[in-house]
């Protein structure tokens, strides 16, 4: 092929070849069909033989035409890609990545996010910690890039990943008479006082439908609007309670008796969410990735025992 063939007329070769038309090639590209025609003329001269027969209306590639069709899709693909890859390079390292977790994910949600920013400091991260109602109206409007939340929302069409396991276990004091006893019924908790979150509270969710398919009442005995007030009210006495194990993070071993009770712990997972039909940006696809590819290595221990 002599050096006077264009990049331009590879492009309208290409179109051409894979609209099977010059018509259409020209109105994808706007140009004039007298231009797509001219351009054409001139690449066929210039790689030294014929391209396209036309026989009437239709259009067909000859042999040559047919190699170079090959060889025009992989120079765009390469190029594709090297566009692509130098748009992501310059995407992770001058990004802005807005995350909005649920409470209790406050938990986790700094420390992978931390985990993250270190990897690419040059992105600008924030996170917002609420309660579910904000988050869904949050959702609701697009604001956020990544949502952490306990369960999909049923009321907006999303997409869900399960990112790590939220085990929900029984707590006490490390004092308690039951903090020994094995495989304990769930009649048995019944009978204790019990601390109970806030309503709307996913976690309060989970444990009154597994008290529920039981037919067992528990027995509250105070209402508590956060994990941490529910962990002050077991460590002055008041009651048990059943939190997600992440809720233990800060806490030293021992602190808090986790109790062997059957049924439990409520297996959960943490959900990363993002409104259905949403492209994510370069840097929360990225985030994204991460948290998935780290999946094994983040879930705490599911089982019961000491924290
Ligand atoms: P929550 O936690 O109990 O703070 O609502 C979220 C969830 O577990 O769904």
């Amino acid at each position: 092929m002599r050096s006077h063939t264009t990049f331009r007329q590879l492009e309208i070769f290409e179109a051409i070849a894979r609209l099977g038309s010059f018509t259409r090639a020209s109105e994808e590209l706007y140009l004039t069909q007298p231009t797509v025609s001219m351009q054409m003329k001139k690449l066929s001269e210039s790689v030294g033989a014929p391209l396209i027969e036309q026989v009437g209306k239709k259009i067909h590639l000859t042999p040559d035409g047919q190699h170079l069709a090959q060889v025009t899709r992989e120079i765009f693909a390469i190029l594709d890609h090297f566009t692509m890859s130098v748009a992501e390079r310059r995407g992770l390292k001058q990004g802005k990545l807005s995350l909005m977790a649920i409470t209790t994910a406050s938990y986790f949600a700094p420390r992978l996010l931390g985990e993250f920013a270190k990897l690419y400091p040059g992105i600008d991260v924030s996170l917002r910690v609420t309660n579910k109602e904000q988050v869904l109206a949050s959702i609701a409007d697009k604001q956020d890039d990544l949502y952490f939340l306990g369960a999909p929302p049923v009321e907006i069409d999303v997409v869900a990943m399960p990112i790590m396991d939220n085990p929900i276990v029984v707590l006490a004091a490390p004092d308690h008479p039951l903090a020994q006893q094995q495989n304990i019924p769930l009649e048995r908790i019944a009978q204790e006082p019990w601390l109970m979150r806030e309503k709307g509270s996913g976690t309060r969710n989970a444990i009154e439908r597994r008290f529920a398919e039981k037919g067992i009442a528990l027995n509250t005995r105070l209402e508590l609007g956060s994990n941490e007030a529910i962990k002050q009210a077991i460590l002055a006495g008041l009651g048990i309670s059943a939190l997600s194990r992440h809720t233990l993070t800060l806490n030293q071993p021992g602190q808090f008796a986790v109790l062997d009770v059957e049924d439990f712990p409520i297996l959960r997972h943490w959900y990363a969410v993002y409104p259905a039909g949403r492209r994510l940006s370069v840097v929360a696809r990225a985030f994204l990735d991460y948290l998935l590819g780290r999946q094994e290595t983040t879930s705490p221990a599911a089982g019961k025992g000491k924290p």
